[in-house]
């Protein structure tokens, strides 16, 4: 049986910390579903369709990834695909409280898929998509945040909107 694993996050937009993550998951499994959540409660820089571009531009050269997007329930979406486990990475202490949260709610929902949590590097502890938008905003360096496709479409959407004469989103 195939070992399948969904990936799921807002990627908003996707960086190097995801990447980090997305590599070493796909070494374990055999497929492993990128899935952006259109997650109706935030605000997204990128739309679904971009977020899912970028993701497949920087995942080109893994062949067992898929790229995919959803509204609902992470557990009706792994169902649908047949994953047996959520793939999340864990940077500090402080995202552990909201990780057991809501591993522990999608565990009530379906106690048949398993959440595993992926270490993220050391150099990318500190790494976070509302920072690279943060610093991007204020032309700060992000070459070492992002990869060059994502670094370009902050500059490009940051400079779209100065040119508009809209108020920088981040
Ligand atoms: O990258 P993020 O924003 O930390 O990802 C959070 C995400 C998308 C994984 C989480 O919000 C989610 O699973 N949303 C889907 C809705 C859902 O299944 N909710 C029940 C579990 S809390």
């Amino acid at each position: 049986m195939a070992r399948v694993a969904v990936c799921p996050g807002s990627f908003d937009p996707i960086t190097y910390g995801h990447l980090d993550i997305i590599t070493r998951a796909a070494k374990v499994f055999d497929e492993l579903y990128i899935v952006v959540l259109n997650n109706s409660s935030k605000q997204p820089l990128f739309s679904v369709e971009e977020r899912m571009d970028l993701i497949n531009q920087v995942t080109k050269r893994i062949p067992n990834v898929k790229v995919d997007s959803f509204q609902g329930l992470l557990v009706d979406y792994a169902d649908g695909v047949h994953a047996q486990a959520i793939i999340r990475g864990l940077r500090a202490v402080s995202d552990f409280e909201y990780e057991m949260q809501i591993t522990s709610m999608n565990r009530v929902l379906d106690d048949k898929i398993e959440t595993f949590f992926i270490m993220t590097n050391n150099q990318y502890s500190f790494l976070s998509s509302s920072i690279v938008k943060e610093v991007a905003k204020y032309g700060g360096k992000i070459s070492e945040l992002v990869p060059d496709e994502v670094e370009e479409a902050l500059l490009k959407k940051f400079d779209d909107d100065k040119k508009n004469g809209n108020d920088l989103r981040c």
